[in-house]
């Protein structure tokens, strides 16, 4: 540790306060480390899957949903193309049109000036309503509908607001710094207009791991996440739970994936004041290592059978065990979600956030709508959360150049 942080940690107290709370100094530094972003690092928008599925999640989302207000298919054909050519140019840093414009207004808000890409990636989804709404085929693809892109059921636990739910079209944007990926979507909200009205939009920080080469970070509630992911360097995982593919997709989604977004709202304040034991026992992990409760570090291998004077270790209702795989016919869904913050809640005086749980997967009907059924009847994590948002996407495969996003499907 350095001498300044040493005494910065003396200046404060903590570092007293650390020690009499038995966390090691080591701790306080692992947790604060993060490898440092590179500005100049690019990912390129082209190739077989779409970036932003298996990229090593960055630090920053900006996530919003559309409304189309035409019912013109050259009008979405001209949209998409419209927002691909701009993901290439974010992708690369630049502008999505000129700067300097003397009297006319500048073809890019400008902000991002001199920040670099940052990692930024851009992901296109679409939603049922853009295949069929309230049984209405405005863009004549309702026979193009993939089977697996399903509305999704109503769960026990479901508190959903209209306003926070669906969407024709989504676009997830992911950068390693928070201007960066807000600027792309400025600009993509502007260069959409006006066929495409945004229905909603949510900022995330603090993602979930998804990568080898990524130190697992904590959620809001302290506990890291990410741990048993689908990593995105296990290529016959990715095959087998996430790459759309016959013979539940049609050919226009091999190699897509489909993905599904929860707003999970989590009751900080009562959840702070609940013991570390009992937090402990809501997910089956330590705290502080990750460790399962049958284990003492964090990637050791969780034991669903193992049991201490005849009581379950990992508890009956802990996430751990009801959202493995061994309690949902082996399937695993692809994690990449993010924690955001929306001011304080006035009941409670405590900060209200939670978690923008995104995932993707080859078939949400036997994957997230599975797991979820069974979080839904006995997750012990239902005490302290609540899903208030939900929408459901078929995101294409990549784009290949001189293409746009879901040119196939649109032919
Ligand atoms: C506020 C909501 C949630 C929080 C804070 C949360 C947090 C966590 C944490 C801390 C872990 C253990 C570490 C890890 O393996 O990543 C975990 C595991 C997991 N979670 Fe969640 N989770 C939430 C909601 C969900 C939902 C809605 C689903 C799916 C329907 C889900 C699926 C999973 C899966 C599949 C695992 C891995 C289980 C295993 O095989 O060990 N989680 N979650």
């Amino acid at each position: 540790m350095s001498t300044t942080r040493r005494a910065f940690l003396a200046g404060t107290g903590l570092g007293g306060a650390a020690a009499g709370l038995g966390i090691g100094v080591d701790l306080l530094t692992e947790q604060n480390s993060r490898s440092a972003a590179a500005p100049n690092a690019q990912i390129g928008f082209f190739g077989e899957h779409q970036a932003g599925t298996t990229t090593p999640t960055q630090e920053h989302l900006q996530f919003a949903t559309f409304d189309l207000v035409t019912e013109s298919r050259a009008d979405l054909r001209t949209l998409l193309r419209t927002w691909s050519a701009a993901a290439v140019s974010l992708s690369r840093g630049q502008p999505v049109g000129p700067l300097d414009t003397g009297p006319a207004p500048p073809g890019d808000t400008g902000e991002n000036v001199g920040l670099g890409p940052s990692s930024l990636t851009v992901s296109f989804g679409l939603g049922t309503t853009l295949f069929t709404q309230r049984g209405r085929d405005r863009f004549g693809l309702a026979s193009a509908r993939p089977a697996p892109l399903v509305e999704l059921p109503a769960f026990t636990t479901d508190a959903l607001d209209p306003t926070l739910c669906g969407g024709d079209l989504a676009i997830q944007i992911c950068a390693d710094d928070p201007q960066v990926a807000f600027h792309a979507l400025h600009n993509l909200i502007r260069l959409g207009s006006p066929a495409a009205v945004p229905r909603w939009a949510l900022a995330g920080f603090g993602r979930t791991s998804n990568s080898r080469d990524q130190t697992t970070p904590r959620n809001l509630m302290g506990f890291k996440d990410g741990t048993n992911n689908i990593m995105a360097e296990d290529r016959a995982a990715l095959d087998r739970f996430v790459w759309a593919r016959a013979p539940e997709s049609p050919p226009w989604m091999y190699g897509g994936s489909y993905m599904v977004v929860r707003r999970i709202e989590i009751m900080l304040g009562a959840w702070d004041a609940t013991s570390l034991t009992d937090q402990e026992q809501t997910f089956g992990r330590h705290k502080l290592s990750g460790a399962p409760l049958t284990g003492s570090r964090e990637h050791d291998p969780v034991k669903l059978n193992a049991s201490t004077n005849g009581i379950p270790t990992i508890p009956a209702g802990a996430h751990i065990r009801l959202a493995s795989p061994t309690y949902n016919d082996g399937h695993r869904i692809l994690r990449r979600g993010y924690s955001y913050l929306d001011g304080i809640d006035p009941a409670t005086g405590s900060a209200s956030g939670g978690v923008l749980f995104i995932c993707f997967q080859r078939d949400p009907r036997t994957q997230f709508i599975a797991i979820q059924r069974q979080l839904a009847q006995n997750d012990a994590l239902n005490r302290h959360t609540q899903h208030i948002g939900s929408a459901i996407f078929a995101c294409p495969p990549g784009v290949l150049q001189g293409s746009f996003i879901a040119e196939p499907l649109l032919a």
